[in-house]
């Protein structure tokens, strides 16, 4: 949709005309600046960078001053683009009140436009409160990185009937509940698909095929900067580490061989 800024509202108005979504993680100025000035709809500032900024080997470690510090600058770079920032584990489980506090933190220290958190009935008082306070707030149901713990592994979610009813209905009272927009990461496609098709909301996919109302990938596992995580739905469009590689060992080689910096080079 050509529009000077991606809201909610405009989110609502692309599902109802077909358009699909593009979402992709972001955690720094520079890259959300180039994200921003691509077109992408939204820029999800993830947990993910747990892994991929911070290097810890779940979404757990963290924190709620750490998001706040990649979401700022995220949005310091960001004109178009709907910014969404995770509640990091452990900041609005169990109690809403503390949840309202971790999502105003975010809105107020950050300027960012929305905040997610995953998972369904259990924590819909938290996500009722923070609405309250005007926040808008995306669900994140199917594989929740943060219950890894519960889960013990990261297979595709929802296979059986149980779990996909489950879904369904979280997805109905996540909606009912006055959520914008949800998540589903790594869930069959066609119960995806079908969720989509039920709700009003816009559903992004991550793993859960393409009859979703819109996509997101972690931006790093896109770009080909990590190497190590190869699941099947992850479309590699580029291979960073391989071009980034190729480019400091040809600034070494320049060094070592006194050839950097040369006469243009220097004043
Ligand atoms: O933290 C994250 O990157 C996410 C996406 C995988 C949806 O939650």
């Amino acid at each position: 949709m050509n529009v000077k800024k991606v809201t909610t509202h405009v989110l609502h108005e692309m599902k109802l005309h077909g358009e699909k979504i593009a979402m992709l993680t972001g955690y720094d100025y520079s890259f959300a600046k180039i994200l921003d000035k691509a077109g992408v709809d939204i820029i999800l500032v993830g947990d993910s960078a747990s892994n991929v900024m911070a290097g810890f080997d779940s979404t757990l470690p963290i924190t709620l001053d750490a998001m706040i510090y990649h979401a700022s600058s995220v949005v310091r770079a960001v004109e178009r683009a709907l910014v969404v920032v995770d509640l990091p584990f452990g900041t609005y489980q169990g109690n809403s009140k503390e949840a309202l506090n971790s999502a105003i933190r975010i809105m107020k220290e950050t300027g960012a436009h929305a905040v997610k958190l995953e998972g369904g009935e259990e924590v819909v008082e938290s996500i009722k409160r923070i609405l309250s306070a005007g926040i808008p707030v995306m669900g994140h149901l199917g594989l929740t990185p943060q219950s890894i713990h519960k889960f013990g592994t990261y297979v595709v979610r929802a296979r059986n009937k149980e779990e996909a009813d489950r879904l369904k209905n979280d997805a109905k009272i996540l909606q009912e509940a006055g959520v914008f927009s949800l998540v589903l990461e790594k869930i069959p496609a066609k119960l995806a698909g079908e969720v989509s098709k039920s709700l009003k909301i816009p559903v992004i996919g991550i793993g859960a095929g393409g009859d979703t109302d819109g996509q997101v990938l972690v931006l790093h596992d896109m770009l080909g900067i990590t190497q190590e995580f190869s699941p099947r739905f992850l479309r590699r469009y580029a291979n960073l580490n391989e071009d980034v590689t190729a480019a400091v060992e040809h600034y070494i080689s320049d060094v070592k061989q006194q050839d950097f910096p040369n006469k243009k080079e220097q004043y």
